[in-house]
């Protein structure tokens, strides 16, 4: 008897008052919103920040350009082309000013065609056919203490009387 009666205690679930649950229930219930708080503060201290590629770099000495090149050297890396006319050295940014494609420099016909709506740009970047609607932008270009053009893409320009500024056309 007394073995049936310590069996069924050990099975019997213990029984949990309505004021015992909602007790617990709101304990368990702030110590949630705690801990959330905490996360979202600690997650604060993280902002979201993108960390981009420096928008300079070295484009190797003037004397790498011959006069009236147009240089691809750097396209893929950098999506700029460095030109060489006989006023001086500029770069080029390969961005088509209709919708953001690049164009491909075609050297027989000495102009830049854009592959996606036909705009095409002579050697000074202005627009000779096709829908874009401004001329190509040239980056900043200037000379390193130690001789080397350095283009930045960060600063652009494609106004006719501004690109043949001194920051946007090295004179050599
Ligand atoms: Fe170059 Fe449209 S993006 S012509």
């Amino acid at each position: 008897m007394e073995n049936k009666i310590a069996n069924n205690a050990e099975t019997t679930p213990p029984k949990i008052s309505r004021r015992n649950f909602l007790g617990k229930l709101g304990i368990y219930s702030f110590l949630a919103y705690l801990g959330g708080s905490a996360l979202a503060t600690i997650r604060f201290m993280f902002p979201n920040v993108l960390y981009e590629p420096s928008t300079t770099f070295r484009a190797g000495s003037p004397d790498e350009y011959s006069i009236g090149s147009v240089s691809t050297r750097w396209m893929k890396e950098h999506r700029v082309w460095i030109v060489h006319s006989n006023k001086g050295i500029y770069a080029l940014f390969g961005k088509c000013t209709h919708l953001g494609c690049t164009p491909n420099w075609f050297e027989a016909e000495k102009r830049f065609k854009c592959p996606c709506h036909g705009s095409n740009f002579d050697v000074q970047g202005n627009v000779i056919a096709g829908p874009a609607p401004k001329p190509l932008f040239r980056a900043q270009i200037s000379l390193s203490d130690d001789g080397q053009i350095l283009v930045d893409k960060g600063r652009l320009e494609n106004n006719p009387d501004k690109r043949e500024g001194k920051n946007f056309l090295l004179s050599v």
